[in-house]
Protein backbone atom coordinates (compact mmCIF):
# COMPACT_ATOMS: atom_id res chain seq x y z
CA UNK A 1 0.00 0.00 0.00
CA UNK A 2 0.85 3.93 -0.82
CA UNK A 3 2.01 5.39 1.95
CA UNK A 4 0.41 8.87 2.84
CA UNK A 5 1.77 11.66 4.23
CA UNK A 6 -0.76 15.32 5.07
CA UNK A 7 1.59 19.08 4.96
CA UNK A 8 -0.81 21.08 7.02
CA UNK A 9 -3.07 19.89 10.11
CA UNK A 10 -5.55 22.95 10.47
CA UNK A 11 -9.16 21.75 9.09
CA UNK A 12 -8.37 20.67 6.01
CA UNK A 13 -5.59 18.47 6.50
CA UNK A 14 -7.00 17.03 9.90
CA UNK A 15 -10.25 16.41 8.28
CA UNK A 16 -8.46 14.34 5.39
CA UNK A 17 -6.34 12.77 8.45
CA UNK A 18 -10.02 11.53 9.77
CA UNK A 19 -11.02 10.47 6.61
CA UNK A 20 -7.93 8.08 6.78
CA UNK A 21 -7.96 6.58 10.01
CA UNK A 22 -12.01 5.99 9.61
CA UNK A 23 -10.78 3.55 7.38
CA UNK A 24 -7.81 2.31 9.14
CA UNK A 25 -5.53 3.54 6.44
CA UNK A 26 -1.98 5.05 7.95
CA UNK A 27 -0.61 8.71 7.54
CA UNK A 28 2.06 10.80 8.99
CA UNK A 29 0.63 14.41 9.68
CA UNK A 30 2.46 17.92 9.93
CA UNK A 31 2.13 21.20 10.33
CA UNK A 32 4.54 24.15 11.45
CA UNK A 33 5.78 23.70 14.87
CA UNK A 34 6.50 20.51 15.09
CA UNK A 35 5.09 16.84 16.11
CA UNK A 36 5.00 17.90 19.36
CA UNK A 37 1.73 20.27 18.92
CA UNK A 38 -0.09 17.77 17.51
CA UNK A 39 0.28 15.14 20.27
CA UNK A 40 -3.42 16.07 21.16
CA UNK A 41 -4.59 16.04 17.73
CA UNK A 42 -2.95 12.69 16.98
CA UNK A 43 -4.48 11.04 19.89
CA UNK A 44 -7.76 11.84 19.06
CA UNK A 45 -7.54 10.54 15.73
CA UNK A 46 -6.08 7.42 16.89
CA UNK A 47 -3.16 4.69 16.23
CA UNK A 48 -2.89 4.64 12.41
CA UNK A 49 -2.32 8.86 12.49
CA UNK A 50 1.11 9.84 13.59
CA UNK A 51 2.46 13.29 14.36
CA UNK A 52 6.00 14.14 12.04
CA UNK A 53 8.34 16.94 11.04
CA UNK A 54 7.57 18.53 7.81
CA UNK A 55 10.11 15.94 5.79
CA UNK A 56 8.67 13.34 7.24
CA UNK A 57 5.11 14.05 5.67
CA UNK A 58 6.78 15.16 2.32
CA UNK A 59 8.59 12.04 1.82
CA UNK A 60 5.92 9.82 1.62
CA UNK A 61 4.39 8.46 -1.81
CA UNK A 62 1.11 9.99 -1.77
CA UNK A 63 1.07 13.88 0.07
CA UNK A 64 -2.00 16.21 0.62
CA UNK A 65 -0.94 19.24 1.02
CA UNK A 66 -3.62 21.91 2.72
CA UNK A 67 -1.95 24.75 3.95
CA UNK A 68 -2.92 28.50 3.88
CA UNK A 69 -2.39 29.94 0.41
CA UNK A 70 0.55 32.76 1.24
CA UNK A 71 2.13 29.76 3.50
CA UNK A 72 2.51 27.74 0.95
CA UNK A 73 5.72 28.76 -0.47
CA UNK A 74 6.73 28.28 2.51
CA UNK A 75 5.97 25.00 3.40
CA UNK A 76 6.99 23.64 0.43
CA UNK A 77 10.52 25.19 0.70
CA UNK A 78 13.70 23.24 0.65
CA UNK A 79 11.93 19.65 0.91
CA UNK A 80 13.59 17.00 -1.42
CA UNK A 81 13.18 16.46 -4.65
CA UNK A 82 9.57 14.80 -5.50
CA UNK A 83 10.71 12.25 -8.19
CA UNK A 84 7.61 11.90 -8.78
CA UNK A 85 5.26 11.35 -5.87
CA UNK A 86 2.21 12.41 -6.21
CA UNK A 87 0.82 15.72 -4.54
CA UNK A 88 -2.69 16.60 -3.78
CA UNK A 89 -3.39 20.05 -3.65
CA UNK A 90 -6.38 20.90 -1.67
CA UNK A 91 -5.70 24.42 -1.59
CA UNK A 92 -7.37 27.30 -3.06
CA UNK A 93 -6.58 30.86 -3.45
CA UNK A 94 -8.60 32.40 -0.81
CA UNK A 95 -7.45 33.20 2.86
CA UNK A 96 -9.33 34.55 6.38
CA UNK A 97 -9.62 37.02 7.31
CA UNK A 98 -11.22 38.95 4.32
CA UNK A 99 -11.81 35.67 1.83
CA UNK A 100 -11.22 37.62 -0.92
CA UNK A 101 -9.87 35.90 -3.88
CA UNK A 102 -6.43 36.73 -4.80
CA UNK A 103 -4.67 37.65 -8.32
CA UNK A 104 -3.47 34.89 -9.83
CA UNK A 105 -2.63 36.72 -13.15
CA UNK A 106 -5.23 34.45 -14.90
CA UNK A 107 -3.58 31.32 -14.17
CA UNK A 108 -5.31 27.99 -12.84
CA UNK A 109 -4.26 27.89 -8.40
CA UNK A 110 -3.11 24.02 -9.15
CA UNK A 111 -0.59 25.61 -11.59
CA UNK A 112 1.23 27.95 -9.13
CA UNK A 113 0.89 24.64 -6.40
CA UNK A 114 2.52 22.78 -9.22
CA UNK A 115 5.73 25.03 -9.67
CA UNK A 116 6.50 24.52 -6.09
CA UNK A 117 6.33 21.04 -6.06
CA UNK A 118 9.02 20.14 -9.13
CA UNK A 119 8.87 16.67 -10.15
CA UNK A 120 5.73 16.10 -8.40
CA UNK A 121 2.67 15.00 -10.22
CA UNK A 122 -0.41 16.94 -8.84
CA UNK A 123 -4.32 15.99 -8.56
CA UNK A 124 -6.37 18.86 -7.34
CA UNK A 125 -9.02 16.75 -5.08
CA UNK A 126 -10.68 17.58 -1.85
CA UNK A 127 -10.50 21.58 -2.21
CA UNK A 128 -14.02 21.78 -3.53
CA UNK A 129 -15.98 20.64 -0.44
CA UNK A 130 -16.51 22.53 3.15
CA UNK A 131 -15.15 20.83 5.13
CA UNK A 132 -18.22 19.90 7.52
CA UNK A 133 -18.92 18.10 4.39
CA UNK A 134 -15.90 16.28 3.82
CA UNK A 135 -15.85 14.76 7.32
CA UNK A 136 -19.92 13.83 7.70
CA UNK A 137 -20.73 10.29 6.88
CA UNK A 138 -20.34 10.06 2.41
CA UNK A 139 -23.78 8.45 2.12
CA UNK A 140 -25.45 10.81 4.60
CA UNK A 141 -28.01 12.01 1.47
CA UNK A 142 -27.89 8.35 0.16
CA UNK A 143 -25.64 6.90 -2.74
CA UNK A 144 -22.38 8.34 -2.02
CA UNK A 145 -21.38 12.38 -2.31
CA UNK A 146 -19.10 13.24 -5.32
CA UNK A 147 -15.31 14.23 -4.82
CA UNK A 148 -14.30 15.91 -8.01
CA UNK A 149 -10.20 15.33 -8.89
CA UNK A 150 -7.76 16.86 -11.69
CA UNK A 151 -4.49 16.92 -12.73
CA UNK A 152 -2.17 16.16 -15.80
CA UNK A 153 -0.84 12.33 -14.98
CA UNK A 154 -3.78 10.19 -15.56
CA UNK A 155 -2.07 6.87 -13.44
CA UNK A 156 -1.58 9.51 -10.79
CA UNK A 157 -5.37 10.36 -10.94
CA UNK A 158 -6.43 7.07 -11.62
CA UNK A 159 -4.59 6.32 -7.89
CA UNK A 160 -6.23 9.31 -6.07
CA UNK A 161 -9.71 8.30 -7.36
CA UNK A 162 -8.97 4.86 -5.60
CA UNK A 163 -8.18 6.84 -2.37
CA UNK A 164 -11.56 8.48 -2.95
CA UNK A 165 -13.06 5.49 -3.73
CA UNK A 166 -11.96 3.79 -0.43
CA UNK A 167 -12.84 6.78 1.75
CA UNK A 168 -16.16 6.23 0.59
CA UNK A 169 -16.89 8.99 -1.59
CA UNK A 170 -17.13 8.71 -5.82
CA UNK A 171 -14.69 10.03 -7.48
CA UNK A 172 -15.27 11.84 -10.71
CA UNK A 173 -11.98 12.21 -13.24
CA UNK A 174 -12.48 16.05 -14.24
CA UNK A 175 -8.91 15.21 -16.50
CA UNK A 176 -6.00 17.44 -17.06
CA UNK A 177 -6.30 21.30 -15.21
CA UNK A 178 -7.24 22.73 -18.00
CA UNK A 179 -10.41 21.49 -18.06
CA UNK A 180 -11.12 20.05 -14.58
CA UNK A 181 -9.13 22.30 -12.75
CA UNK A 182 -11.30 24.58 -14.33
CA UNK A 183 -14.73 23.57 -13.40
CA UNK A 184 -13.08 23.49 -9.73
CA UNK A 185 -11.19 27.24 -9.50
CA UNK A 186 -11.80 29.20 -7.04
CA UNK A 187 -13.85 31.69 -7.62
CA UNK A 188 -16.16 30.93 -10.36
CA UNK A 189 -15.67 27.02 -10.81
CA UNK A 190 -19.51 25.87 -11.57
CA UNK A 191 -18.67 22.60 -9.14
CA UNK A 192 -17.53 24.40 -6.05
CA UNK A 193 -19.29 23.73 -2.74
CA UNK A 194 -21.78 21.23 -4.54
CA UNK A 195 -23.05 18.65 -2.35
CA UNK A 196 -23.52 16.26 -5.21
CA UNK A 197 -24.36 12.12 -4.50
CA UNK A 198 -24.60 9.43 -7.09
CA UNK A 199 -26.59 7.61 -7.20
CA UNK A 200 -27.32 3.47 -8.48
N1 LIG B 1 -11.45 25.16 5.41
C1 LIG B 1 -12.14 24.79 4.34
O1 LIG B 1 -13.38 24.59 4.37
C2 LIG B 1 -11.39 24.53 3.04
C3 LIG B 1 -12.05 23.84 2.03
C4 LIG B 1 -11.37 23.53 0.87
C5 LIG B 1 -10.05 23.93 0.70
N2 LIG B 1 -9.43 24.65 1.68
C6 LIG B 1 -8.02 25.05 1.44
O2 LIG B 1 -7.16 24.19 2.19
C7 LIG B 1 -6.00 24.92 2.62
C8 LIG B 1 -5.90 24.80 4.13
O3 LIG B 1 -7.07 25.39 4.68
P1 LIG B 1 -7.46 25.13 6.20
O4 LIG B 1 -8.83 25.69 6.36
O5 LIG B 1 -7.17 23.71 6.56
O6 LIG B 1 -6.40 26.10 6.93
P2 LIG B 1 -5.98 26.12 8.47
O7 LIG B 1 -7.04 25.49 9.30
O8 LIG B 1 -5.57 27.53 8.77
O9 LIG B 1 -4.67 25.18 8.53
C9 LIG B 1 -3.50 25.50 7.83
C10 LIG B 1 -2.41 24.54 8.20
O10 LIG B 1 -1.25 24.88 7.43
C11 LIG B 1 -0.12 24.72 8.28
N3 LIG B 1 1.04 25.50 7.84
C12 LIG B 1 1.17 26.83 7.66
N4 LIG B 1 2.43 27.13 7.31
C13 LIG B 1 3.11 25.97 7.28
C14 LIG B 1 4.46 25.63 7.03
N5 LIG B 1 5.38 26.56 6.73
N6 LIG B 1 4.83 24.35 7.11
C15 LIG B 1 3.93 23.38 7.43
N7 LIG B 1 2.63 23.64 7.69
C16 LIG B 1 2.23 24.92 7.62
C17 LIG B 1 -0.62 25.26 9.62
O11 LIG B 1 0.26 24.84 10.64
P3 LIG B 1 0.44 25.76 11.95
O12 LIG B 1 -0.89 25.76 12.62
O13 LIG B 1 1.51 25.05 12.72
O14 LIG B 1 0.86 27.09 11.46
C18 LIG B 1 -1.99 24.59 9.68
O15 LIG B 1 -1.87 23.29 10.19
C19 LIG B 1 -6.18 26.37 2.14
O16 LIG B 1 -5.45 26.55 0.95
C20 LIG B 1 -7.69 26.48 1.90
O17 LIG B 1 -8.02 27.41 0.90
C21 LIG B 1 -10.06 24.94 2.87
Amino acid sequence: MKSIGILGAGQIGSAFAQLLARHQIPAVIANSRGPASLAELVKALGPGIRAGTREEAAAQDIVLVAVNWSKLPTALAGLPDWQGRIVIDANNPIEAPLFQPLELGGRLSSEIVAELVPGARVVKAFNHLKVALMTSDPHAEGGRRVLFYSGDDAPARAEVGDLIDQLGFFGIDLGTPAVGGQLAQFPGGPLLALNLAKFG
